[in-house]
């Protein structure tokens, strides 16, 4: 299977960033983990990175009839965009939503996702793995093995 492993703002910052809540490990060293993630297992994921809000939108466009699931951490836009939830809307990929925190242990507006409603479920608090678990889900999926 293809991924497109898409991250949104801030997350550019792993390693740096609030290292108590999102590990010390960068941005760069999560990418290559999911790359080999993926291939281990006979795919390959592609990990892009945006803190603009339309640079994802055009990604999410552009992954119909490339990839076969988006893996898609927005950041703070889970908790506003409307746009990001139409963009997958209007695409046939589907998408699990992954947040590396435990949203619901954090501040109230984090509790919230406009995203994840167009996605086919959502992981949080897993930490980096959580993206794994996503590809394994959409892995077993593809093999009937559910
Ligand atoms: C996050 C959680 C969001 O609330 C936050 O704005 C992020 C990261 C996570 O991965 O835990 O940027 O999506």
């Amino acid at each position: 299977m293809k991924f497109l492993i898409l991250n949104g703002p801030n997350l550019n910052l792993l390693g740096r960033r609030e290292p108590d809540i999102y590990g010390r490990d960068g941005y760069d060293a999560l990418c290559r983990r999911l790359e080999e993630f993926a291939e281990a297992r006979g795919g390959s994921a592609a990990c892009v990175q945006s803190n603009h809000e339309g640079d994802l939108i055009d990604q999410i466009h552009a992954a119909q009839g490339v990839y076969d699931a988006i893996i898609l951490n927005p950041g703070a836009f889970t908790h506003y965009s409307y746009a990001i939830l139409d963009a997958l809307k209007a695409v046939d990929v589907p998408c699990v939503e992954v947040h590396i925190s435990n949203v619901h242990r954090r501040e109230e507006f984090r509790r919230k996702s406009v995203t994840a409603p167009a996605c086919v479920g959502q992981i949080c608090g897993l930490g980096p793995y959580g993206y794994e678990a996503a590809m394994e889900y959409f892995l077993r999926r593809e093999r009937g093995a559910l």
